[in-house]
């Protein structure tokens, strides 16, 4: 008995001695107040349940990204197009050995074994499986499972985490913990071997930025042509209004990108091109498709909701360049779906969070652990397009600054590439996704009303100042464009997304511009309660293209639609355009856009008309020079040729 005693209070001083002295942590990511959307449900989850836990690596150089993107796209640099191998660009910013060593140490010190911890290939990540117990006690943090107050989904999540002050510097961000990436499934939807419930991720999906058209105006007997573009938008109407060639065969390449269960329709698009009269045979689809993480064309589920985007995106981009192809990057199983860093991981090896099979982490988990999932993940599986559209976004409050400044970056290092990255801009003026806005200044704490009064709702990527931000505008009403005539910011179904960011600094690419604009046309109505007024925040869009009345087809019938999500894929189809002539002249692809762009301001239709209301407000207004709705305005193409035909 003594002995026993004696033996365990031993046992005890040794365990005693070998823990190290509790080293000063630090708050690394916290939300400021409890989102609306979410509610912590009270059940006690098991301190022994095990969940992947990824550690985002502090990359090197990153300081310096911008100045490198500027050298290789800045009109006035002697290196411009001059774009950097994918080996450059990862050895630049690969994490020091320093960082990585530094945060192994600080797990093997907490007692996390090194041989349950791997590195990513990429050396970007640090992964390991814990216990809830042990993540808690390392992340000085507590995880509960909070409910999502529209889809009834359940996520592990924390409020804030912390780390040693040394090792701060050195981590970028910790998943899961407050990114609401890690959802819990129903137990009777998810079981393992044994037939114990096991936790798995379920991604938040990007939100299309496309609209239907309220009055379902019927088409079957309209007559389309030059006369009626303020009603019904064609390609035909496109070429006119932005002087475009017809399309041509060339050596460019061009995709859009679609999130599956969103899926085109062969017979839709062959059926737009039959009525409008465009010389492209029925069958012609997009190619390359590049199906990512399990992505396919799904027709279990048809109509505006699943086949409006894709349809629209397809429609138009090979409408105006065919017989040019244009590719298609379909994202997403049909099980598990697929966020932005799933697309990303696809093009980038070394942005890719899943290495070794096996580790679910950010974003859609894959390989994926339901049934009927894809049992593979594509990570630097496909080479980037040189300009790729994405008319799908996030609210830049939906999601953390660590995390959108870590696929920021991305964006730059797609740039530096030498690929144009283009985005959507909203499809609800100052207002977010389903015309929210936000309830807190700087809309602290991601918490939304439902859009008559509170703060901006700026858009998410297009508050990366490293994509190409395109807004939408529209025919103004009773005019043919036979005639080349000014357009309108779009006001028609939708009002074009823009306003300034709350989480990236103004780049100085656009500073002339947007500084033009506060100098000439500050809102005054408008204070620090309702927007970033610091004029030194990040302003978006940057250029525009049209957004109303697009006439496709969904599900057999001819409709309108209406979105930002019509003048990205268009926009990128005029860059696809000058790469083709570049390619031709034996240059490279223009890659990078915005510092081009805004040095040459004239290239593009000023648009001096309309504003972009909501959260109770007119929004910004449409005025002479760069504005928070139309950018610098809608394509001169003759003008950009020229311009980005006179760069080397
Ligand atoms: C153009 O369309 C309008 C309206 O559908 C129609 O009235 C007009 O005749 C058409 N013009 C031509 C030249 O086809
Ligand atoms: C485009 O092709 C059509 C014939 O399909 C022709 O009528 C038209 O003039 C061409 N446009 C341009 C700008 O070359
Ligand atoms: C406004 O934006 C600037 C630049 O990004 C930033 O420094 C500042 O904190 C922002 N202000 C608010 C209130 O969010
Ligand atoms: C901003 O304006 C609103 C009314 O538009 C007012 O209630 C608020 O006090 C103002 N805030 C500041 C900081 O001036």
């Amino acid at each position: 008995m003594k002995v026993s005693v004696l033996a365990t209070l031993t046992v005890l001083a040794v365990c005693v001695s070998a823990v190290p002295a509790p080293v000063p942590h630090v708050v690394h990511e916290k939300r400021s107040t409890q989102m609306q959307k979410w509610s912590r449900r009270d059940v006690k989850l098991s301190r022994d349940t095990i969940i992947p836990v990824s550690i985002g690596l502090a990359q090197s150089n990153l300081d310096n990204g911008y100045d490198f993107l500027m050298d290789v796209s800045h009109p006035g640099s002697p290196n411009f197009g001059k774009h950097w191998s994918t080996e450059k660009i990862k050895q630049t910013f690969a994490p020091s050995k320093d960082t990585i060593a530094a945060v192994k140490s600080w797990l093997i010190d907490t007692g996390i074994d090194s041989d349950r911890i791997t590195l990513s290939k990429s050396m970007t990540w640090v992964k390991f499986d814990a216990t809830i117990g042990e993540a808690e006690s390392l992340l000085k943090t507590e995880y509960n499972v909070y409910t999502h107050a529209t889809t009834g989904d359940d996520f592990l999540a924390v409020e804030e985490y912390s780390v040693p002050a040394h090792v701060q510097d050195k981590i970028d961000f910790i998943t899961p913990t407050v990114h609401f990436d890690l959802a819990v499934k129903s137990k009777s939807k998810r079981t393992d071997l044994e037939g114990r419930a096991v936790e798995t991720i379920k991604t938040k999906r990007p939100i299309p930025q496309i609209q239907p058209d309220p009055l379902r105006v019927p088409l079957s007997s309209v007559k389309f042509n030059l006369t009626n573009c303020d009603r019904y938008i064609t390609p035909e109407c496109l070429q006119t209004l932005y002087q475009l060639p017809n399309g041509t065969a060339g050596a460019a390449t061009y995709s859009v990108v679609e999130y599956t269960p969103q899926t085109y329709i062969q017979s839709d698009l062959d059926l737009v091109f039959k009525t409008l009269g465009l010389p492209i045979p029925a069958g012609t689809g997009p190619s390359p498709i590049d199906f990512i993480d399990g992505a396919v064309l799904q027709f279990q589920e048809e109509g505006f909701n699943v086949n409006g985007e894709s349809n629209l995106d397809l429609t138009y981009a090979i409408g105006l360049l065919y017989p040019q192809n244009v590719g298609l990057y379909q994202v997403g199983d049909l099980v598990e779906g697929a966020s932005f860093n799933n697309f990303l991981d696809a093009l980038d090896a070394s942005y890719c969070t899943y290495e070794g099979g096996d580790d679910p982490t950010e974003d859609g988990v894959y390989p994926d652990p339901y049934p009927g999932g894809y049992t593979k993940q594509d990570c630097g599986t496909v080479a980037p397009a040189q300009v790729i559209s994405t008319s799908y976004g996030y609210n830049e409050a939906d999601l953390t600054a660590f995390y959108e400044q870590r696929q920021c970056n991305e964006y730059m290092k797609l740039g530096l590439a030498g690929v144009s990255v283009l985005y959507s801009s909203g499809d609800y003026g100052v207002a977010g996704n389903g015309g929210k806005c936000c309830v807190n200044p700087g809309c602290a704490g991601g918490e939304y009303n439902n859009g008559g009064s509170g703060s901006f709702n700026p858009s998410f990527p297009s508050t990366c100042p490293y994509v190409t931000s395109v807004g939408a505008t529209q025919v103004k009403h009773d005019y043919s464009v036979t005639a080349t005539k000014p357009e309108a910011a779009c006001e028609t179904v939708i009002y074009s997304g823009g306003g300034f960011s709350n989480v990236f600094p103004m780049p100085a690419y656009q500073a002339d511009a947007v500084g033009f604009y506060f100098t000439h046309h500050t809102p005054d109505q408008y204070n620090s309660t309702i927007y970033n007024d610091s004029q030194k925040a990040r302003g978006f869009p940057d250029v525009s293209a049209n957004g109303a009345n697009y006439v496709i087809a969904v599900d057999g019938t001819l409709s309108l639609v209406y979105g930002t999500s019509a003048s990205s894929p268009v926009f990128g189809s005029v860059v696809t355009m000058i790469n083709n002539e570049r390619l031709a002249a034996g240059k490279g692809p223009v890659g990078f856009l915005n510092p081009t762009l805004y040095a040459n301001p004239s290239a593009l239709n000023d648009i001096t008309l309309g504003d972009n209301q909501g959260c109770g407000t007119q929004g910004f207004r449409a005025v002479k020079g760069w504005d928070p709705l139309t950018g610098l305005g809608t394509p001169n193409y003759p003008a950009l040729l020229e311009v980005f035909m006179a760069l080397p």
